[in-house]
């Protein structure tokens, strides 16, 4: 569907885009996703593995750990919003994770850890050496005990964002490709009284609109002009992960598996993909035969049959960082420009929450149960 004047441009086709476009859509805009290449050629979406690992990420902050869990936790529904069949086609699967340890000294923190989040009434369970390798049998017998967190999930991103992008395009989002924004374009001078009036492309070309979303990841910040209202290029960061695919014959085990140097998501067909390295090295895209046979030499320590799993695959995603790595989620001080970026390790998990807040900030709507203030833009211009 063409939208010559759309009531919103979101800037960003990958996931956190496509989760926005689709819940304004559904309540009636009109919206215009632009892409500055080819859908998913640069979306961070894609290159994940695609943990939705809500417990086993750790998030010092309380209202990170609830916006994952909600977020995880709408999984489903928003799969049955993307389609009938959009669970099996991306994977979906609430398989569970498991943060191993592999010595004595990684058992004390571990099991702290599983008491801290029960007593926020979250499901984990320690799990002694011993009923682990029962349990799971094609762990290391070095394995000392395992957290366990049964109501993770995991999906294959590149098939989710493929699944979402028909379901944006169903809902009559338009989406244009190749269009590299410079600028967010204003009326009205000063600060407190600009408007948002459309975007700048590089070649010059303009698009009017009342509203913009940005959704750009790592790419976000680089967007020209955006200083006047304290956004500068290193509000948000990008910060390299490079992963490998690894082949097994078949799945080798369900659950995600974290445990020194790797964690590991299986797919039905037998990939199982290891990441991922930690990197700030700007967009450098160059990736490291050194950092391939790591992870993949940290992944036989934890599942020893991957020894006969070879690497057929490897490649690089931008994380997009804040200063305290945690999200923004904000309208700015210009009328109807909106930043939702800076998701860092959870950008595929947090997708169904996104789409909500945007859409709340957007119409004034109800925003999720649970506190959006500690991802507002204001706590990173206090820590200037
Ligand atoms: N979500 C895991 C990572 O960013 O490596």
């Amino acid at each position: 569907m063409k939208h010559p004047r759309p009531d919103v441009i979101i800037v960003g086709a990958g996931l956190t885009g496509c989760a926005s476009a689709l819940a304004l859509s559904q309540r009636g805009l009109r919206i215009v996703m632009v892409e500055r290449g080819t859908v998913g050629a640069f979306a961070a979406s894609r290159a994940a593995a695609g943990i939705l690992g809500a417990q086993l990420e750790r998030h010092a902050a309380a209202a990170m750990q609830q916006l994952c869990v909600l977020s995880r936790d709408r999984y489903p529904g928003w799969l049955e919003i993307l389609g009938a069949r959009a669970a099996h086609d991306s994977e979906y699967r609430r398989c569970g994770s498991l943060r191993l340890a592999m010595t004595d000294d990684e058992v004390a923190p571990l099991q702290a850890e599983v008491s801290q989040q029960r007593a926020m009434a979250l499901r984990a369970q320690w799990l002694s050496g011993a009923d682990t390798r029962h349990r799971f049998p094609q762990l290391s017998p070095r394995t000392r005990g395992a957290a366990w967190y049964p109501d993770d999930a995991a999906i294959d991103p590149a098939a989710l964002l493929k699944v979402t992008l028909a379901a944006v395009r169903a809902a009559g989002v338009e989406v244009r490709e190749n269009i590299d924004v410079a600028r967010v374009s204003f009326v009205g001078e000063g600060i407190g009284n600009a408007r948002v009036k459309g975007i700048v492309a590089r070649d010059g070309s303009e698009l009017l609109c009342e509203r913009v979303v940005i959704a750009a990841g790592s790419w976000s910040t680089l967007i020209e002009g955006l200083e006047p209202l304290r956004i500068t290029p290193t509000t948000v960061v990008p910060v390299r992960g490079q992963l490998v695919q690894l082949r097994a014959p078949r799945m080798p085990i369900a659950p995600v598996v974290e445990g020194p140097g790797a964690y590991l998501s299986t797919r039905r067909d037998g990939r199982v993909l290891v990441g991922a390295t930690v990197e700030r090295v700007g967009f450098d895209r160059t990736l490291s035969p050194q950092a391939a046979q790591q992870l993949q030499a940290a992944a036989v320590s934890l599942l020893p049959s991957l020894q006969q799993a070879p690497i057929n695959d490897n490649w690089c995603g931008f994380r997009a960082a804040t200063a305290d790595l945690l999200p923004l989620f904000d309208e700015t001080l210009a009328r109807g420009l909106m930043l939702c970026t800076g998701h860092y390790r959870n950008g595929v998990l947090l997708a169904p929450i996104s789409g909500q807040v945007v859409a709340a900030c957007v119409l004034q709507e109800a925003p999720p149960p649970t506190a959006l203030a500690p991802f507002r833009l204001a706590r990173l211009l206090a820590a200037d």
